[in-house]
């Protein structure tokens, strides 16, 4: 059974590694797979981690703060669709803020609660609903 912190650390460090390699090649297309990567992971973060999160933490409100840092990058994905050249580049380096800026706070504050608030089970589940909703897409 796929642990969902363990799926969830995983796409941070996938669109991690994205960013790294657009900024050593600069290969369009990268961007293409960090957008793809970011979109399904929104996808599993709202129909999955964030609902059962706030179920075991008993806390809706921090969970639902996220949808701010939701909605910051969405709006940074489409600030850089018709770009290119150098004018890509640097929206893609305020989208990267954006993720890391998100990234951290999840990995320093919500994952690290729910790993310890949550049984094992608890994590299992999420990891299965994480997986179907990628399913879905
Ligand atoms: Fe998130
Ligand atoms: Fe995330």
């Amino acid at each position: 059974m796929p642990n969902g912190i363990d799926l969830v650390l995983a796409d941070h460090q996938r669109v991690t590694a994205l960013f790294a390699e657009f900024a050593e090649t600069g290969v369009g297309a990268v961007v293409g797979q960090i957008v793809d990567c970011l979109a399904s992971h929104d996808d599993a973060e709202h129909g999955a981690l964030y609902p059962l999160a706030g179920e075991i933490l008993d806390n809706t409100e921090d969970v639902e703060g996220f949808d701010v840092a939701h909605a910051r990058i969405k709006r940074a994905i489409d600030d850089l669709r018709a770009l290119e050249g150098q004018p890509l580049i640097d929206a893609v380096a305020k989208l990267q803020a954006a993720v890391s800026a998100h990234v951290e706070d999840e990995e320093l504050n919500l994952l690290p609660q729910l790993a310890a608030a949550a049984t094992p089970a608890q994590l299992d589940d999420i990891g299965t609903r994480i997986l179907q909703v990628k399913q879905r897409l």
